[in-house]
């Protein structure tokens, strides 16, 4: 079943709990939270207060928090106790990349890996196992608003064979300049779960939360189309 995860990294963070709720409202499935330390990715964002701050207002939908930071372990039980579901993290921000899946599954969470553009899938071969969620990013990572890279739906396809042929449970996710333009071809590449940062909250900007409702409409159109 597609999933639509908005990345709150377009949202307006001075009023963020408001508007969780109404892309939760708008029929969003997912809240995906980018977590951006100065270091790994040059840009700097919000952390475990911000997220469980969100739960303690209220929010039950499952949070995804896509962690660029590096290193990641220490950070990890954090997050766990301030309520995400999925932690995801770049497999060139940890050192022991089996250590930090078993980490984030001991801490009760769901695990998933993320690879970038230009990252080799290499090391889904011993990990995919064991992942709840494999997330491809179609842009390079630090920033919302950059345009979609193509070549990214190659990897997807791959990765969507590696699933099937194994028979795993792990959702695919991809990541970067995602909307109503381009969501069916991604659909049609394996992916089910979608984030959208610029599409979805854009579409707010101006006050109308109402907006949301009108995008979230328009990429579950765009997704009930494909195979057709
Ligand atoms: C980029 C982040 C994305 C970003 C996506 O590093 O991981 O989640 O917010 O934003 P859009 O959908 O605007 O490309
Ligand atoms: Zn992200």
């Amino acid at each position: 079943m597609y999933k639509i995860a908005p990345s709150i990294l377009s949202a307006n963070f001075a009023k963020l709990g408001e508007e969780v709720d109404n892309v939760l409202a708008a029929g969003a499935d997912i809240v995906h939270f980018d977590v951006m330390d100065n270091h790994y990715v040059p840009n700097l964002t919000i952390g475990p207060l911000v997220c469980e701050a969100l739960r303690k207002h209220g929010v039950t939908a499952p949070i995804d928090a896509h962690l660029m930071v590096k290193p990641v372990d220490r950070i990890i039980p954090d997050f766990a106790k301030a309520g995400a579901t999925y932690i995801t993290f770049h497999p060139e921000a940890s050192e022991h990349i089996d250590r930090t899946i078993g980490l984030i599954r001991e801490s009760g969470c769901k695990p998933g890996l993320v690879f970038n553009p230009a990252t080799p899938l290499e090391v889904l071969e011993y990990t995919l196992p064991k992942l709840d969620m494999v997330l491809l990013m179609s842009v390079n990572p630090g920033f919302g608003g950059q345009k979609f890279i193509p070549f990214v739906l190659d990897k997807a396809r791959k990765v969507r064979k590696m699933i099937v042929a194994g028979g795993y449970n792990c959702r695919l996710e991809i990541d970067g300049g995602v909307g109503p333009a381009n969501i069916k071809e991604v659909a049609e590449a394996g992916v089910d779960t979608f984030v959208a940062g610029s599409a979805i909250f854009n579409a707010g900007k101006g006050g109308d939360p109402h907006r949301y409702d009108t995008v979230i409409a328009a990429l579950r159109a765009e997704l009930a189309k494909v195979g057709r």
